[in-house]
């Protein structure tokens, strides 16, 4: 841990969401202290509560916008955070197409305010949520992070936009350390089944409609095209356990951490860590069929599925080169797939109605 002449104090921006919840677990566990900020869009105070009982300490929670400068004045006036790690943001991409303005507005002019005011009170560490939609439909297998981006989507775009802004950022001013988590496909839930993805409405993503047909709430599963160049014609995708993608943030955190203070130390090798970006997955890629066959296996239930024509945008395959996260923050995923379905199944039925 850092010793005390380290700040480390963090604040998790959507911190009450999917990811930021499991991560806000993994924090504390690693001796991180948090606040969470979240203007409860797309999520709940009880997750809130939830991750308190499983801490077993009551979580700092403030609910606000990131786009309410004034508030986040305030928040960076009365504590002094060692770094921000950032998910807060939309998401769905169908929506990101019908709604560009919202996507815009909240995702990248939500993240400039947030580092107007970082500068402001010389908070100048932080962990983006990026996403491996910024690599688009890739040329190689498996994508390092020095592939070409490309975007065709308003959610995407996002990404790639505030992307940009941080690299213009760590080339402006170099007392910047800026890493942007690209996130693969992220499923799964805490192994004590209290925290999970509470998807609204009928899900987009594969998972949760996979556990959704098992517990009976929605009748059968439609896979987006069986003739892709695969190993069955169905999509390949790398998926990787939300607890060990919050173990990712961790690992950043503590990489950020030590190169901060060995330059504070060393004055002579003065250099921050700039813009980095790192890809966050398994390293492998597992069809849709074979997640499909995995859940049975696992759980027992059948799922009830039918082919139908792919789907606008999807791409055939897609899996991380992760030698990046593993030599520079000596971090690696753990989990199988088997424990994917496991714990996404024991977050469905012990919550049928997610946190409703
Ligand atoms: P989520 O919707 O569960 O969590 C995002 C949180 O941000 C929510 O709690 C929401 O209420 C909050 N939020 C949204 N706009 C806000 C605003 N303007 N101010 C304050 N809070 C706001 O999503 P998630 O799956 O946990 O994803 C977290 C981040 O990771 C997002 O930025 C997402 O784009 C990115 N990401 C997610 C995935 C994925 O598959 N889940 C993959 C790649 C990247
Ligand atoms: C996975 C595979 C589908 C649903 C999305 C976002 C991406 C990132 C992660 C945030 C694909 C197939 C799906 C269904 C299916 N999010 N599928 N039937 O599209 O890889 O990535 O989430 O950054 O930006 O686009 O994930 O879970 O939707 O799909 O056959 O009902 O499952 O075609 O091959 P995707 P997904």
């Amino acid at each position: 841990m850092p010793e005390n002449f380290m700040k480390n104090k963090i604040l998790v921006t959507g911190g009450a969401g999917y990811l930021g919840s499991h991560t806000c677990i993994a924090l504390h566990e690693a001796g991180y202290d948090i606040a969470v900020y979240d203007n409860l869009s797309n999520s709940s105070r009880e997750a809130i509560n939830r991750v308190s009982t499983l801490i077993g300490q009551k979580i700092e929670f403030i609910e606000g916008d990131i786009r309410d400068a004034e508030l986040l004045r305030q928040v960076f006036a009365s504590h002094e955070f060692f770094g921000v790690i950032h998910f807060a943001g939309l998401k769905a991409v169908g929506e990101s197409v019908v709604k560009p303005l919202l996507y815009y507005n909240n995702n990248v002019g939500g993240t400039i305010i947030l580092l107007e005011v970082m500068a402001e009170y010389d908070v100048k560490s932080l962990v983006f949520s990026s996403s491996a939609t910024v690599y688009g439909d890739p040329d190689t297998l498996p994508i390092d992070e020095s592939s070409k981006r490309f975007c065709t989507n308003p959610y995407g775009q996002s990404k790639l936009a505030i992307e940009y802004i941080l690299e213009d950022l760590a080339k402006a001013d170099n007392s910047w350390n800026l890493i942007a988590l690209r996130y693969f496909n992220p499923i799964g839930a805490h192994s004590s089944g209290q925290i999970g993805e509470d998807p609204n409405g009928i899900p987009n993503n594969l998972m949760p409609y996979i556990s959704q047909v098992a517990v009976g709430k929605l009748e059968k599963l439609s896979i987006f095209g069986n003739d892709y160049p695969t190993v069955d014609g169905t999509g390949v995708r790398d998926f990787i356990h939300v607890t060990d993608l919050a173990q990712g943030h961790v690992a950043a955190l503590d990489y950020l951490e030590q190169q901060i203070s060995s330059n504070k130390i060393n004055i002579s090798k003065k250099k921050s860590v700039g813009f980095l970006p790192i890809n966050l997955g398994t390293g492998g890629g597992t069809s849709v069929l074979e997640l499909v066959n995995a859940f049975t296996e696992v759980t027992g239930r059948d799922i009830s599925y039918q082919f139908t024509d792919r789907r606008l945008g999807d791409i055939a395959s897609c899996y991380a080169d992760i030698d990046k996260a593993k030599f520079l923050l000596g971090w690696k995923a753990k989990l199988s797939i088997h424990d994917m379905c496991q714990d996404s199944w024991r977050w469905q039925i012990l919550n049928p109605n997610g946190y409703d």
